[in-house]
């Protein structure tokens, strides 16, 4: 069975919308349809933060709250959400919530543009946490700009908020979790004029709306998506969201590999892999925001082929694959294989990427390196990642793989050829670091030029050497 009606809760109410427009942002949804306009626009792609809301969702009989950006998140993925605006936050006799509270105390607002949008991230990192530390906060706000207070008094607002809590959505918790219950496990089709929204439950359910419309966009995270929208400025026609499907979210291990179902949002695989590849956290703390981090996934990333996306790299060299579904069943493909050219995959039309399978390598040295212009909510310029192991001071294997090098996040081949079987010494280093520019003839953009490029892509690889020979980390941040 099927529903074309998308129910959320709002103000502990059961909110339903009738084949909402697909399209339609939750920002321009908040704004022109529930007449609240705390909630800001700034940039409308996820990087400024002013439209920060918070969803709650059921997850083991208990509330978690998220921090998404509005701007880019469309109104139908709201179903069996809790959606929460800043306006919420206000108590009943007017009083503020011990949050916004805080950021008048310590004087953290100035012209007030983005302090809903900090307000809102603050809230949910409080809600989700019972002590933050000054790290947790900076993670928090790292998707929200300000550019007239300046970040010391936010966060020493962050830090100064009183425990005494008086919210109603903690008061309430019951009613809301009792109201999210009650919300419907249907199947979403929605009709809208001339464009239609699925949201289907199971595989075999994608699999029959994908052989009827075969020329759907798949909607993950839409961190990327969504900008076709608020950015290009045109219509999705057709949106399959692949996010209801609890077949293609999940993370396990098996045979000593870990396995991301490819809807895993990036902020679980950011937690469960700290484990593993402490380096992989690492990259995943830096990549966009946590609002960017909650709603984004592994699938998405790999899907989107970005030369610079972040976790490609990372992937590459620790020789991870893929499940994709294709027409005529399942099909693993080796990562290596899965980038043709510049966002090209090997992804024909319908076929989607089930999860994603890597190896847990228990004696080699994993480290990857992310290079921006700012530390936090920033693109790679170059992105590396190196994965060697070695035996009796010789180098028995490596794998070595960059972004921002290439039209495609692609190996070092050259370098790896020349690295194995040699001596784990600096000479050796010295000279593979020569064959990078044999591997890679990379672009000069607004990023970085391409000399840049090659320089850093050679001095990641002999920081990796000194950190691995020294077993000490040179970071900002360790
Ligand atoms: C503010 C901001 C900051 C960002 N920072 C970073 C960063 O630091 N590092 C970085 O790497 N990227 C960054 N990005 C880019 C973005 O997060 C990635 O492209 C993201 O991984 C896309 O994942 P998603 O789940 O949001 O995909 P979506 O936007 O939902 O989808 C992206 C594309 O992949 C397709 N797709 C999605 N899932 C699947 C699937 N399972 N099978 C087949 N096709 C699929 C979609 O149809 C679409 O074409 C940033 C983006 C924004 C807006
Ligand atoms: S408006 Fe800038 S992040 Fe949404
Ligand atoms: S208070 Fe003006 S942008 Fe932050």
């Amino acid at each position: 069975m099927n529903s074309n009606k998308v129910q959320f809760i709002y103000e502990n109410k059961l909110i339903e919308l009738d084949n909402p427009d697909p399209n339609q942002t939750i920002l321009n949804f908040i704004r022109d349809e529930l007449k609240k306009t705390g909630t800001k626009e700034g940039c409308a792609e996820g990087g400024c933060g002013a439209c920060t809301i918070v969803l709650g969702e059921l997850e083991n009989k208990k509330i978690k709250y998220k921090a998404i950006n509005s701007c880019i998140s469309f109104t139908p993925t709201l179903h069996g959400k809790q959606l929460i605006v800043v306006e919420n936050l206000v108590s009943k006799n007017g009083s503020y919530h011990p949050v916004q509270e805080a950021m008048a105390k310590y004087h953290a607002s100035q012209c007030g543009f983005c302090t809903p949008g900090f307000v809102m991230s603050i809230f949910a990192m409080s809600k989700n946490r019972k002590k933050n530390n000054e790290d947790d906060i900076k993670d928090a706000i790292s998707g929200n700009l300000c550019r007239c207070t300046g970040y010391r008094p936010i966060i020493d607002a962050a830090k100064n908020i009183k425990k005494t809590y008086f919210d109603e959505f903690y008061k309430n918790s019951k009613k809301t979790i009792n109201l999210l219950k009650k919300i419907h496990s249907k199947s979403i089709i929605i009709e809208n004029k001339n464009k239609k929204y699925f949201a289907p439950k199971t595989i075999e359910e994608l699999k029959k709306v994908i052989q009827k419309n075969p020329d759907s966009d798949f909607l993950s995270g839409g961190t990327d998506l969504s900008l076709k929208v608020t950015k290009d400025r045109k219509e999705i026609k057709k949106i399959i969201n692949l996010n209801n499907i609890k077949e293609l979210n999940f993370i396990k291990i098996k045979n000593n590999e870990i396995i991301f179902g490819s809807t895993t949002p990036l902020i679980e695989v950011e937690k469960f892999i700290l484990k593993y590849y402490p380096d992989f956290n690492n990259i995943l703390r830096r990549y966009g925001s946590v609002q960017i981090r909650n709603v984004g996934t592994i699938g998405g990333n790999i899907a989107t082929a970005s030369p610079i996306g972040d976790t490609l790299p990372l992937l590459l060299s620790l020789n991870a694959k893929i499940i994709i579904q294709t027409h005529n069943g399942d099909r693993q493909i080796f990562l290596n294989k899965f980038f043709i050219k510049y966002r090209k995959t090997k992804l024909k039309k319908g076929e989607f990427i089930k999860s994603i399978i890597i190896p847990i390598y228990k004696n080699h040295n994993f480290k990857a390196y992310k290079i921006s212009k700012r530390f936090d909510d920033d693109i790679s310029s170059v992105c590396a990642s190196f994965n060697l192991k070695i035996k009796d001071q010789r180098i028995q294997d490596v794998t070595i793989a960059y972004g921002g090098m290439a039209e495609i996040p692609k190996r070092a081949k050259n370098c790896e050829n020349f690295l194995k079987n040699s001596k784990f010494s600096e000479d050796i280093f010295e000279k593979a670091k020569n064959l990078l520019k044999k591997d890679f003839n990379p672009i000069s953009d607004m990023r970085a030029s391409k000399n840049y490029r090659l320089e850093v892509a050679e001095n990641l690889l002999i920081k990796f050497f000194i950190e691995t020979k020294t077993k000490k980390l040179f970071r900002v941040y360790q």
